[in-house]
């Protein structure tokens, strides 16, 4: 009997070999290169890893489930270059472990938040967006403002960043908890905003 479709179609085992092995190659031919091009490997210029404040800012951001409505992603077409600024470009996000590009977007995209409104505004919206934007259907973060920001593991989380590649100095290490005194929850999240997308213009 010779190799045909038909000897694969009649082998549900084959058959599965065969599609993963078609499958991994397309997804090898476009991943690979990725590992292999600056642009996509090097941090943009100025690009500074996060520091204690702003990395226990962006936990907050995860804990408090925001990616789950708000992307931090800008695509390369007009309509979305218009209303957030530069596109997103990979050497942003070097840094970020586990990135927070996402999708969804219940609210705008967050990319370039930074800057665009001041730490007040922020304070306010976040403790209850319908006091500045009287149609939001984002949830009120009320506890944030009140609760202070455990600094219990920063060390260990900066250590571990380390490992991954992140640029973090012995002294950066030894002066996170101290960076962290006194911080609100509240403070910590909005320092990490206004840091959002400010490199690329
Ligand atoms: C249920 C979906 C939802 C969640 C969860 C959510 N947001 Fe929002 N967010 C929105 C919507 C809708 C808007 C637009 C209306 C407004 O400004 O309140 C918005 C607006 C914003 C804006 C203003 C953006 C701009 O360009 O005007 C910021 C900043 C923001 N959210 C931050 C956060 C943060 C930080 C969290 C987590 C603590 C969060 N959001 C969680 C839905 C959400």
């Amino acid at each position: 009997m010779s190799f045909t479709h038909d000897v694969v179609e009649r082998n549900v085992g084959l058959l599965t070999v065969l599609i993963l092995l078609v499958i991994s190659i397309g997804g090898l031919v476009q991943i690979v290169p990725l590992f292999f091009i600056d642009e996509t490997t090097q941090p943009v210029e100025g690009l500074k890893p996060y520091t204690a404040v702003q990395l226990t800012g962006r936990d907050i951001y995860i804990r408090e489930g925001c990616v789950q409505c708000h992307s931090q992603m800008i695509r390369p077409f007009r309509a979305e270059t218009e209303r957030y600024g530069h596109y997103s470009v990979a050497g942003e996000s070097v840094y970020d472990f586990p990135f927070l590009w996402g999708s969804k977007r219940t609210g705008p995209d967050l990319a370039r938040v930074g800057g665009r409104y001041s730490d007040d505004w922020h304070r306010v919206h976040l403790i209850n967006p319908r006091d500045v934007v009287p149609e939001s259907v984002m949830p009120a973060y009320p506890w944030l403002e009140t609760a202070m920001v455990d600094s219990s593991d920063i060390e260990a989380k900066m250590k571990v960043l380390r490992k991954l590649g992140v640029p973090y100095t012995d002294e950066d290490i030894a002066g996170a908890k101290a960076e962290l005194e006194g911080v609100t929850e509240l403070d910590a999240l909005i320092v990490y905003l206004q840091n959002l997308g400010l490199l690329v213009k």
